[in-house]
């Protein structure tokens, strides 16, 4: 039997055990994941806890992320891009960190962009989310990131392997940045349900560029929806958090799993 867990804070609205189980059930493996509420400063006795009953690992989320790497015994290169950790694993009493976001948000758009590969990139934001992004931008190739924050200290603090790959564009000049961009990324979370919508024209943005919202309540933000409108190709930020389970699953179990149409509405429906 394979044992994992999600811990966070809260963690009840968590969709991962959803994922992984239902994963567990269509390949046939005998596995459980489940939720677990921790806090920042509890979480090195959780983790020891669940290494001791034999738990193969677990995810973390917020607001475990940059505590979880740094109890980490060894770091792959994409969580020590972001500082931060999503994915650790029991092995020889050793934890590993790992950080699958960036994978999440890259194969969310190539899912339904095959290939996709990007040139000049607009981010919007430099919170946690923005950090994974960033880094699978430098990693699959862009030439140009141009990043933006409503507070511009916030991006100086960055990690600077992601730093040093960026370019810092003023909040005020956010519309004008788009020009020339192949992908704008919302990391913030304007837009969501409850928040007001991003302020952000699109005029200047290439019609052919893809547009990507983390944000996924609603699954069509404004930001979205404008993009759609004007004929740009969107991806919405709910293929993310799919694709990010992926080499989770793989991690603990071996076995790659597949997101179809059904998985994806099993999920959401939950
Ligand atoms: P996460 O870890 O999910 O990225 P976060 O670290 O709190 O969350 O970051 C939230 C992002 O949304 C930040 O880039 C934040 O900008 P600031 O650094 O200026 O706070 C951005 N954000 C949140 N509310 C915003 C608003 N009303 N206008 C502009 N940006 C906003």
């Amino acid at each position: 039997m394979i044992f994992c867990a999600v811990l966070g804070d809260p963690i009840s609205h968590s969709l991962s055990p959803r994922m992984h189980n239902l994963w567990f059930q269509r390949e046939g493996i005998d596995g459980c994941m489940i939720p677990v509420r921790s806090s920042v400063e509890s979480l090195a006795s959780n983790l020891e806890a669940l290494q001791r009953l034999g738990f193969k690992g677990a995810n973390v989320t917020l607001p475990l992320k940059e505590k979880a790497f740094q109890l980490s015994d060894a770091r792959s290169d994409a969580s020590m891009m972001c500082g931060a950790a999503n994915l650790v694993c029991f092995q020889n009493q050793q934890i590993t960190g790992d950080n699958t976001d960036g994978y999440g948000f890259t194969w969310n758009i190539r899912h339904i962009v095959p290939g996709w590969v990007p040139r000049q990139a607009a981010v919007i934001g430099a919170g946690g989310a923005a950090r994974a992004i960033l880094a699978a931008l430098i990693e699959t190739g862009a030439e140009r990131i141009l990043v933006t924050n409503r507070t511009k200290e916030r991006i100086s603090h960055l990690p600077s392997a992601l730093l040093s790959s960026i370019e810092i564009v003023d909040w005020d000049h956010r519309d004008e940045m788009l020009q020339d961009c192949d992908v704008l990324v919302n990391t913030t979370s304007l837009g969501m349900v409850g928040n007001p919508a991003l302020p952000l024209r699109l005029d200047a943005l290439p019609k052919s560029a893809v547009v990507n919202d983390i944000v996924y309540k609603p699954l069509e933000t404004p930001l979205l929806k404008a993009a759609r409108e004007r004929g740009n190709i969107v991806v919405d930020g709910f293929g993310m958090l799919l694709h990010q389970a992926v080499p989770a699953f793989h991690a603990w179990t071996g076995v790659t799993p597949t997101i179809d149409e059904r998985f994806r509405e099993m999920v959401l429906s939950s």
